[in-house]
């Protein structure tokens, strides 16, 4: 994939205002479930605002060597006909899944409970990622799996066709192993059911009942959910149109708050409450955003994110509660701290370091590189806000996060912040640069 072979150095500089009116692309969450669910059930589904961006388009040619037909024609909608729960057919080449991780760890959900064998691999960066985290509860299903060490891909899964149901207490918050459970249930006989301690995202849960799969979700005592549903089930193709994402909103909703005099709409922004923490968070550190236009589409509540940069920002100490609802925000938000006055603590932050990247040392790493003070203590990142030096030169390491992130950091900075390699950020968000400089953004090739 491209975003593994040529780098591509950029930097930001202290922009004007940003101003206008945008619409960033379809939530990556919603757009791999999209193609997935559509590949298994039966009939076409058609498929609006799909995000067009790397992790998704792999998404769509794993499901092709699957055996389902996914086709885009020219107004840019997709269509999907799957093969039926329980009929996918064993690739005769391997399934290359670029950067994603949601990608490989619930086509791995998909594939355990089938009578094939699927070999995944990845870019650099993914195939650094535990696998282990899905390979264990889904052995409990029967399916076998052979990857490197420490459960890095490229990974092999052999499926099986006597599936057993399985009772799986999530021991991180994650949504992708939750999903890898519940999709691993869809094809086994018997009642499948995860708990969760902290509710993660719940877009598998959602998306499968408009598939017309019976989901049942219940609310623990202690605040964390109960998922359950039995299989082997059908699915029927049901058109789904994507929402726009909120952890790509994130980028232009930091860049406006730091930029004083600035004014932004964000149009037909995801507001589903697992994954609205970033904005709450924002809100109490003093920003200024209205939600405006709220509803309710394809079983999603959306609304416009209308903001200023007339109140400067205070820091707050961020809840380890709050990770799961804004788990890919924490770069995003360490900009907006080094902005903020005072101290800002996030809190809870281990599962950063699985990511992309090793997010918590590489957040640091280039806070540290443009002058911004911090610390991590344990899992905490404290960062201490002001004036932004800027200046350094940050590594990516193949994270698109952490590009836009500090490509955002450099908006108000003193001097350019660069990033080492910029290409990454076509695997969520391939009109980030074009959307950015339309609002006013500065952008300017760097130097290597
Ligand atoms: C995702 C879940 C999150 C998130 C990722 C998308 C999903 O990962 O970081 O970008 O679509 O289920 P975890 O579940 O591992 O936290």
């Amino acid at each position: 994939m491209s975003s593994s072979q040529t780098k591509r150095p950029l930097q930001s500089l202290k922009s004007r205002a940003l101003n206008g009116d945008i619409r960033v692309p379809g939530d990556k969450s919603i757009s791999h479930r999209s193609l997935m669910f559509g590949g298994l059930a039966i009939g076409e589904t058609k498929i609006t605002g799909l995000l067009e961006g790397e992790d998704v388009l792999a998404t769509a040619d794993a499901m092709r060597k699957l055996g389902a037909t996914v086709i885009r024609d020219d107004q840019g909608t997709w269509h999907v006909t799957g093969v039926g729960v329980g009929a996918l057919r064993e690739p005769d080449s391997v399934i290359d899944m670029g950067n994603a991780g949601t990608g490989m760890r619930l086509m791995a959900g998909i594939v355990a409970t089938h009578p094939i064998t699927t070999f995944f691999t990845g870019d650099a960066s993914l195939c650094k990622r535990p696998m282990g985290r899905v390979a264990d509860p889904l052995a409990e299903f029967g399916a076998q799996f052979i990857t490197r060490d420490r459960g890095r891909p490229p990974m092999a899964v052999i499926g099986t066709d006597e599936a057993k149901p399985v009772t799986y207490t999530l021991p991180m918050a994650s949504a992708q192993v939750k999903s890898a459970v519940l999709l691993a249930g869809l094809n086994t006989a018997g009642t499948t059911t995860v708990i969760e301690p902290i509710p993660s995202r719940d877009h598998t849960e959602r998306m499968l009942r408009h598939f017309g799969v019976d989901v049942d979700v219940s609310i623990n005592d202690d605040g964390g959910r109960t998922v359950s549903l039995t299989g082997p089930v059908q699915m029927t193709a049901a058109d789904i149109v994507v929402p726009t994402d909120p952890s790509s909103a994130a980028f232009p909703l930091v860049a406006a708050l730091i930029n004083p005099e600035s004014h932004v709409t964000i149009r037909d922004v995801c507001l589903n409450p697992l994954r609205t923490g970033l904005i709450t968070t924002l809100i109490e550190m003093g920003g200024d955003i209205t939600i405006t236009n709220e509803r309710e589409e394809a079983g999603e509540t959306i609304g416009d994110l209308v903001v200023t940069g007339k109140s400067r920002l205070t820091g707050i100490v961020v809840p380890a509660e709050r990770a799961p609802s804004m788990i890919d925000e924490y770069p995003v938000l360490a900009v907006a701290a080094a902005y903020a006055q005072g101290e800002t603590r996030m809190c809870g932050l281990e599962e950063l370091r699985v990511k992309e990247s090793d997010r918590l040392a590489a957040v640091a790493a280039g806070l540290a590189a443009n002058g911004v003070v911090h610390r991590i203590e344990g899992d905490d990142l404290i960062v201490t806000g002001g004036d932004v030096p800027g200046g350094g030169m940050v590594e990516t390491h193949l994270d698109h996060r952490i590009a836009m992130s500090f490509l955002v950091l450099g908006l108000g900075a003193n001097d350019p912040v660069a990033v080492d390699d910029a290409s990454p950020i076509t695997t969520s968000f391939p009109s980030f640069e074009s959307l950015m400089r339309e609002l006013g953004a500065n952008f300017a090739p760097a130097g290597s």
